[in-house]
């Protein structure tokens, strides 16, 4: 018979020498298991004569009792250490920054057109969008702007196919809305527009704000009246604005509008050129042909129209040079332009 003390002896040793619940699990099965140690010598109970077995199973229950509570608090203590280990491994530090996700802003033109639009809608004007891809009538014919016009050159205007170009100016839209929508009317149409013209002020593609006013008794000063609301809401609350005579085919008189420079407060500035004033936007009277070409009887109604390009706007109120920084996509450029 093999000298139970001594398998007490070697269980203790390789239990106490486990490192983790895997191992001393391990152990236990090498004695305890069913192909154990211990189970092997009750297995060979058979072998012990009748008189010597029930001495022979006492002590080997005793045994069995014995490595029994050994494993259990061994279990117990082999645990606790790797609970602990987990809990300082896992700790977190929650006084440490977390992760900061970049947010996107809106681009400057957009936010520009947004402002744009909220100004107006305050003085009761509706947006109507037109389509980007247009006809010549649209964009030209109907607009007054006869076929021998130089702004119908291929220079400017680029052709899709006869007759079919990317529109050039958002004007476009009166037209369609005058077909569609009889006076009054207070129309703003924002969007694309295309010409082949490339320069630090100049971009192929860029963004136009159109407004038309068609009603009875409609007067320059209303138009006035509402650029100069325009100007002080955009710009700054002392800021005024002032005509010039120009033309226009669409227009009959036409204007170019300066608004006093809010760099200076209209005293002369390098960025007006010591002018006092800067150029916004192109305005007029609804030429009485434009109306009549949309069925509205000229006689009884009377129109004004306005066109600007709002990358003109935005690079005024922010100080921007170069027409390409609102394209490039560069987010320094951009970030600048966050809440
Ligand atoms: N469409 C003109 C342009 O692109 C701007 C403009 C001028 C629009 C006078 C108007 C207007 O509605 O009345 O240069």
């Amino acid at each position: 018979m093999e000298d139970t003390e001594h398998i007490v002896a070697e269980a203790m040793a390789e239990a106490e020498s486990a490192e983790s619940s895997r191992a001393l699990y391990e152990v236990k099965m090498k004695f305890l298991g069913r192909t154990g140690k211990v189970t092997a010598l009750l297995k060979g109970m058979r072998d012990v004569a009748q008189e010597l077995r029930p001495a022979f199973g006492k002590r080997i229950n005793d045994l069995r009792e014995k490595l029994e509570t050994l494993f259990e608090d061994l279990e117990k203590k082999v645990k606790k250490r790797e609970l602990q280990k987990k809990l300082s491994e896992e700790q977190i530090d929650v006084t440490m920054p977390g992760r900061r996700t970049a947010a996107g802003a809106l681009h400057p033109i957009t936010r520009t057109r947004d402002e744009l639009i909220d100004i107006f809608a305050g003085m009761g004007f509706e947006v109507f969008e037109g389509p980007e891809i247009e006809t010549e009538y649209y964009n030209f014919t109907a607009l007054n702007t006869p076929a021998d016009h130089p702004a119908r050159d291929m220079q400017d205007t680029f052709y899709i196919r006869d007759g079919i170009l990317l529109r050039t100016q958002t004007s476009a839209g009166q037209i369609r809305l005058m077909e569609k929508k009889k006076p009054p009317i207070k129309m703003l149409s924002p969007g694309r527009v295309y010409r082949a013209d490339d320069d630090a002020t100049h971009s192929p593609m860029f963004h136009q704000m159109e407004g038309l006013v068609v009603d009875k008794n409609v007067t320059l000063c209303d138009l006035q009246g509402m650029l100069d609301e325009f100007a002080r809401k955009m710009f700054a609350e002392t800021a005024k604005t002032r005509l010039r005579p120009s033309y226009f085919p669409f227009t009959e008189p036409s204007v170019e509008v300066d608004v006093s420079c809010s760099a200076c407060g209209g005293k002369g500035c390098s960025l007006c050129k010591g002018t006092g004033w800067i150029e916004v936007l192109g305005a007029g009277m609804v030429n009485r042909r434009v109306l009549e070409n949309c069925g509205i009887d000229s006689a009884e109604y009377g129109g004004f129209a306005f066109g600007m390009g709002i990358e003109r706007i935005a690079m005024l109120k922010y100080g921007v040079r170069h027409i390409r920084a609102f394209f490039e996509n560069d987010t320094r450029f951009l970030e600048q332009f966050k809440d």
